[in-house]
Formats: C-alpha cells, sequence, structure tokens
C-alpha cells in the first residue's frame, strides 16, 4: 500500500508538472482527489489495513493528500497568471498609433452654386415652390403659351412618357402650378431637375434650374432688372457687369437673356476661350409675362403684371469655376468633388 502510494504521489505530482491550463489542473484534481479519484480510493481502502498499521498509514495517505491539493493550488494560480498574461498580450492595443482621420465629405458643386442662388433670392423675400418632374402638356407647353403644333415646342427636345407626359423640360411649369393655386402677390422660386433629349460636353439629358417670378400690381421690367442683377452678383462678384439683351420666349414678352461681363477676359474679348471673343456671357433667360399666361391661370392681365426668369443651374456652375465638361458633375470623380 505504501509503495502504491508513493507512486500516485510521483504520478500526480508528474502530471500536475507538467499542466498549462484551468481545465488540465481541473481534470487532474478530479483524476486524484474527486470522488472517484485514486487517493480517495486508497483512504476507502484503509478499512482493510491492520489496526497496528492504520495510524501511521492514515498520516501518510493525508500527508500525500495535502501535498497533491498544495501542488495543485499552485500550479492552477500559476496556470491562471500565463492565461491572463497570454491574453493581455494578444489583446494589447497601441494607444500611440496615430488615428486614421475620416474623409471629410463636401458639398457638390451645384449644390453650392444652388446655395448661393437660393440665398439671394430668399434674402429678397422670394419663397420656394416645387412641382412633378413628370408633367402635362398644358402645364410644360400650352399654359406658358406654346400652342399646339407651334415651332416654339422644337425649342426644346422633349422626352415624352407615356400618358400624355412628358418629362418637364423646364421649371417653368411651377409657375402655372403656383398661380392656378395662389393669387397675387406672389414672389417664388422653384429649384429642381430638367430633361432634355440632348447630350454633349455642355448638354446633358438632366440639368437643373431656378425657376423664378413674380407677381403683383405695378411689377416693371425695372423690378426685373433689379432682382436679377443682385442674384447674378451674389455668384459672380459684385462687381460684375450686367447687360439685358433682347430675346425671345413663348410665355415673355418682352424677353431679355441676362448677360455678364466675361471674367476671363475683363469684358475686352479679343482670344478670350470663355466668351469666344465677345467679352459677354450669357446667363439666364427672363421677360414680363405675356398677358397669355395670365389669362391660362385666369389672372386679369390689365391688373397684374410680372416678370419671370429661368436659370440653368450646370451653367452657371460651369462658367463660376471653369469646368469643360457637363458630365464631370454626375461621374461621381472624388478627383474632380473634392476641388470644391
Ligand atoms: N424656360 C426657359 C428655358 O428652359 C428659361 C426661361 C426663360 C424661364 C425666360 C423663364 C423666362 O421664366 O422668363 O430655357
Amino acid at each position: 500500500m505504501k509503495e502504491k502510494l508513493e507512486s500516485i504521489r510521483a504520478a500526480a505530482l508528474a502530471a500536475l508538472d507538467g499542466a498549462q491550463s484551468e481545465n488540465a489542473v481541473e481534470e487532474l484534481r478530479v483524476r486524484y482527489l474527486g470522488r472517484k479519484g485514486e487517493l480517495t480510493a486508497v483512504l476507502r481502502g484503509m478499512r482493510d489495513v491492520s489496526p497496528e498499521e492504520r495510524p501511521a498509514m492514515g498520516a501518510l495517505v493525508n500527508r500525500i493528500k495535502e501535498e497533491v491539493e498544495a501542488a495543485i493550488g499552485e500550479t492552477l494560480a500559476n496556470a491562471r497568471a500565463a492565461e491572463r498574461s497570454q491574453r493581455v498580450a494578444s489583446e494589447r492595443i497601441d494607444v500611440t498609433i496615430p488615428g486614421r482621420r475620416p474623409l471629410l465629405g463636401r458639398s457638390h458643386p451645384l449644390t453650392q452654386v444652388t446655395a448661393e442662388l437660393v440665398d439671394a433670392f430668399v434674402g429678397l423675400g422670394f419663397s420656394l415652390a416645387e412641382g412633378p418632374e413628370i408633367e402635362d402638356d398644358y402645364h410644360n407647353f400650352e399654359a406658358l403659351n406654346f400652342p399646339p403644333d407651334h415651332p416654339a415646342r422644337d425649342m426644346q427636345d422633349t422626352l415624352f412618357v407615356e400618358g400624355e407626359r412628358v418629362m418637364r423640360t423646364h421649371t417653368s411649369p411651377v409657375q402655372i402650378r403656383v398661380m392656378e393655386s395662389q393669387q397675387p402677390p406672389l414672389r417664388a422660386i422653384a429649384v429642381g431637375a430638367t430633361y432634355r433629349h440632348d447630350s454633349d460636353a455642355t448638354h446633358s439629358p438632366m440639368f437643373h434650374q431656378i425657376e423664378g417670378f413674380m407677381v403683383d400690381r405695378g411689377i416693371t421690367f425695372a423690378h426685373l432688372k433689379g432682382v436679377l442683377t443682385h442674384a447674378v452678383r451674389a455668384v459672380f462678384g459684385e462687381r460684375s457687369a450686367v447687360r439685358l439683351r433682347p430675346s425671345f420666349f413663348p410665355f415673355t414678352e418682352p424677353s431679355a437673356e441676362l448677360d455678364i461681363g466675361c471674367f476671363g477676359c475683363g469684358g475686352s474679348g479679343g482670344a478670350c476661350r470663355i466668351c469666344k471673343g465677345t467679352g459677354w456671357i450669357e446667363v439666364l433667360g427672363s421677360g414680363m409675362i405675356d398677358p397669355n399666361v395670365f389669362r391660362a391661370v385666369g389672372y386679369d392681365p390689365e391688373e397684374y403684371s410680372g416678370f419671370a426668369f429661368g436659370i440653368g443651374i450646370e451653367r452657371i456652375a460651369m462658367l463660376k469655376y471653369e469646368i469643360d465638361d457637363i458630365r464631370r458633375f454626375f461621374a461621381n470623380d472624388l478627383r474632380f468633388l473634392s476641388q470644391f
């Protein structure tokens, strides 16, 4: 029995010596000290030992048991410490590594130009109006004094959709929708996408306009000139030269296009690429609202007058930032967009 105890002791201590983890130590504890463990079995066998040998044997079993327990405690503490320092090492964070800077977004050049124009008009008391991008022929053309089969419809390369509808070719139908539902005095602008069957370096099938109009008693061409000069100078600078040049639109009479003095050559023309030598750059269309438009919405043209205008936002942004191809606005190329 003594030899057996000694060999259990030696085996237990050797096994504990090689145990690396908490789990391994727990397995050994069960194997030697558990209810069915090897030392426990020996203790149970004590009743077969002769009464003379019993005290010495009992003392020996207890001593070995205590020894193994102590070894387990120590090995367990070591295994825990080792596991902990391993985990600390693997989860180590180097707080001195410089952080990665998040990319800062910025607003699209078209959004920037739009905001400048909208701010200028809102500052003059204009409110914001909206209309559908899919329009009916009546609002896009007829009420704007484009008679059916009139050649003026060819000015706009219309995209047709089902059910006698069109993709609005301009934001001017919003004028009609606002005047149909409200009475003068009115001062409103409408910003939005417009569509034409047209595509090259300066034309996109989808582009944006700002429409604006003002209706009241006694509105004159001088109001038109004052409001538009203010808005254009907000975008191109307070010192920009401005001129109004006679033009034609079905929904205005008289009509005028507004030009600014070329900022490329300072108005001198010559071989300037931007104004093609004319010294002037066209930036918008405008005019006094045609009496036929007032009749279409039920306003009395003898009582009310007003002016209207339409601005191509891409065109303004291309001029302002000297961008040569309209498609750049829609290509989502960060090398382009991050310059604004
Ligand atoms: N709707 C015109 C276009 O798309 C622009 C325009 C010109 C709008 C004169 C107006 C205006 O309101 O009075 O080209």
